[in-house]
């Protein structure tokens, strides 16, 4: 028999220097696996006589136990060396610094809606909806602007080629149109504002091909023009931050509303700056009226019964004059710089959808 002593330190010596995982073990099967030479010896344990067995049997299982052992240490220790090398490997350097990522910023235009929609909101408005591609019915001849009437010309329309029915969608001109989706879907009485995108054949300093409005339209029993005045004069002193805005109603013209009006805001033009709540000049911000009768018959209301007001107003316009900005077109440049100087930082104000309501059927 084979000194068992020197072959201990041998084996002993080869599992502390076993380097990883594998090498381990293979040498686990090399010495202790079936053929392994520990094993190998100790079969030969059972040709030996009885006197050997007692001298030997102990001995070797104290061999194969004290590798066993040694294995399992070995074991631990390569376990250890290699999480420790994982943890050096991916440590989080805080010192870094991060990359560089720019945060967005809220565009005047959002940021107008967001304010006007919660300025009406309050006042017990909802918000509705309509579709920027119109029909011709919508945005003209319900709102009483009929095919031949003079006012058709002034909205330089953007219209679709014809159907095969002769009918042409037209891109909204106004968001007048959502009144009577409005009104065409539900029972009165109706308290909503609409804004959104607008579209006319139009590109100057104070004009683009596409703008935005607010329409606001208000129909019950009793509604008359005190109700309009006060709203949109608590309007403006809300939006403009100015208690003692100085609001005009000047008469004016809109098929769908009589009597109408447009509506001044009192302002000052200084060295090329428009001051809103100072000097004495004015500066047209919406038109309004109560809603012609015409318009009520035609989405089959009784005007005896029913009454209202209504005003659209330019969003682009009271956002320029809000926060002096010259240009119109520059809102829609995509200029990231005219956008970082202009922008808004998010504000925290309750989710617009959970209030929105879509017009978008008919009755
Ligand atoms: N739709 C009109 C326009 O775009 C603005 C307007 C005027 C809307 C009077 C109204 C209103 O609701 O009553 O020029």
């Amino acid at each position: 028999m084979q000194d068992l002593q020197s072959l201990e330190t041998e084996i002993t010596a080869n599992i502390t220097a076993a380097s990883d995982m594998d090498a381990l073990e293979a040498l686990r099967i090399a010495e202790l696996g079936k053929k392994g030479r520990v094993s190998l010896l100790m079969r030969e344990l059972g040709k030996m006589t009885v006197e050997e067995k007692k001298e030997f049997g102990p001995k070797l299982n104290q061999l194969k136990n004290s590798l066993n052992g040694a294995i399992v240490n070995r074991k631990e220790e390569l376990e250890t060396e290699e999480l420790n090398k994982k943890l050096e490997e991916e440590r989080v350097d805080i010192t870094l610094s991060r990359a560089n990522e720019e945060n967005g910023s809220i565009h005047p235009i959002t940021q107008v809606i967001d304010e006007v929609t919660e300025i009406f909101t309050e006042m017990g408005f909802s918000v509705a909806e309509g579709p920027e591609i119109e029909e011709d019915f919508y945005n003209f001849t319900a709102l009483n602007i009929p095919e031949s009437h003079p006012a058709r010309q002034m909205h330089d329309t953007f219209y679709f080629p014809e159907d095969d029915e002769g009918n042409r969608k037209v891109l909204r001109t106004h968001t007048s149109p959502v009144q009577i989706r409005t009104m065409m879907a539900g029972e009165p009485p109706y308290r909503i504002i609409a804004p959104g995108r607008t579209y006319r054949n139009d590109s100057d300093a104070t004009h683009t091909p596409m703008f935005h409005q607010v329409e606001a339209l208000v129909i019950d029993k009793d509604i008359h023009m005190g109700h309009l005045k006060w709203c949109i004069e608590e309007f403006a002193r809300k939006f403009f931050e100015i208690d003692d805005v100085k609001i005009r109603f000047r008469p004016s013209y809109f098929p769908f509303t009589e009597p109408s009006a447009e509506v001044d805001i009192g302002c000052s033009f200084k060295d090329g700056e428009v001051l809103i709540g100072e000097g004495d000049d004015w500066l047209e911000i919406m038109g309004c009226g109560m809603v012609n009768e015409r318009v009520l018959e035609n989405v089959n209301l009784d005007p005896k019964e029913y009454q209202g007001f209504a005003f659209g107003l330019g969003l682009d316009r009271i956002a320029m004059l809000k926060w002096g900005i010259p240009d119109l077109r520059d809102f829609f440049a995509a200029d990231l710089r005219w956008l970082k100087h202009y922008g808004f930082q998010a504000l925290d104000i309750p989710s617009l959808s959970t209030r929105s309501s879509s017009v978008k059927g008919s009755k």
